[in-house]
């Protein structure tokens, strides 16, 4: 029997669609995945694929004119038992608000859009943890001040009082981590949080994520474009093109033994290190989701690209234990729903 004990979030047959002028945008298009407690999963994918929709659509942040669920459940399990389902909550409702900040947590790709510049740094995490834990205002202070530390900013006492453009795109990345964790999430949506920064920041930023994960014991939802980095972060990987999950395994199916020809593109334009490897891009481009036929949508880019590719979409193929690949070429394992 399944046990649901240690099951955080659970997603099942999730769309977000954006409804335009010109058609129906499939951003999110019929995925399913779970995170169990503690556990960092990743979600990996080259841009436009729905990254960013899947992670707005788990905390009901879908930008309201044109968007939204069209379709499908995000179940939060907040005591291990009786789950929420999060796409049935009102997005502008009080459940949700205590959702957001409190038990899941985000850090959005674009520091400055949710760095507000008109208030220092200090003020926005102390309104954060003064509406989430209730704190007087002098508690919410010190907090703020012991989260900057645990961050790795110096000075803390000083920079509190700083304005976001004061400081460095790293410290505002930290910032922005600061603010996140000082609720003491149980999941962290971590949405390209390394992207805007130098390799070297970036190592130290990911260190500190996973230090904290492991005093604090929270999951972590880590997208990003780039394998190699959600190689040094996750424990399961979850691969998405164009709207859908094409590929998932643990990080050692993924790497070494991909069954999806997009995840093997991927991985063959990851340059080795201490090795100049000329970058293999995978040739074309991720198409519009707009009113897309019913087919594999990668099949135009692919190099084993079958009759029937171009003609039915793939189920989901189970190809290893815990490995499913969205692919006609395995054609003759076994169908999952
Ligand atoms: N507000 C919107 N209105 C219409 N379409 C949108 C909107 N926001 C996103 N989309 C579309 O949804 C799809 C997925 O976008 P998303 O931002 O999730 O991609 P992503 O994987 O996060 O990409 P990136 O790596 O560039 O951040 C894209 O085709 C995008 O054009
Ligand atoms: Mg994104």
């Amino acid at each position: 029997m399944e046990n649901t004990n240690k099951k955080l979030l659970e997603v099942n047959n999730l769309k977000t669609y954006f409804y335009q002028e010109d058609g129906i945008v499939k951003a999110v298009d019929d995925i399913s995945f779970h995170i169990d407690k503690g556990e960092t999963i990743g979600i990996v994918g080259e841009s436009g694929c729905g990254k960013s929709i899947t992670s707005l659509s788990v905390l009901r942040l879908v930008p309201r004119n044109k968007g939204k669920i069209a379709g499908g459940t995000i179940k939060y399990y907040i005591d291990g038992e009786n789950p929420i389902d999060i796409t049935a909550l009102d997005p502008r409702g009080t459940e949700v608000r205590k959702i957001r900040g409190k038990e899941i947590a985000m850090i959005f790709q674009e520091p400055m859009t949710s760095l507000h510049p008109v208030f220092t740094v200090g003020n926005q995490i102390i309104e954060v943890v003064r509406l989430q834990l209730g704190m007087t205002k002098k508690e919410a202070r010190e907090r703020a001040i012991e989260m900057l530390r645990l961050v790795g900013i110096a000075s803390p006492e000083q920079r509190v009082d700083n304005y976001p453009h004061e400081l460095s795109g790293g410290m505002r990345q930290r910032v922005m981590i600061a603010m996140a964790l000082s609720c003491d999430p149980n999941l962290l949506i971590a949405d390209e949080p390394t992207t805007a920064l130098d390799v070297t920041i970036e190592a130290q930023i990911l260190d500190l994520m996973q230090d904290l994960q492991n005093r604090i014991g929270m999951a972590i939802m880590f997208i990003t474009h780039d394998l190699q980095v959600i190689g040094e972060m996750s424990d399961r990987v979850n691969v998405m093109y164009a709207g859908k999950i094409v590929e998932t395994g643990t990080i050692d199916d993924i790497y070494h033994n991909s069954k999806h020809p997009y995840t093997q593109g991927l991985l063959k334009s990851i340059p080795q290190i201490g090795e100049k490897k000329r970058l293999v891009p995978i040739k074309g481009t991720v198409p519009n989701t707009v009113d897309l036929p019913s087919s594999c949508y990668f099949a135009p880019r692919c190099e084993f690209a079958m009759e029937i590719c171009h003609k039915k979409e793939p189920p989901d193929f189970k190809v290893g234990s815990e490995q499913i690949a969205k692919c006609w070429l395995h054609k003759s394992r076994e169908e999952v729903s």
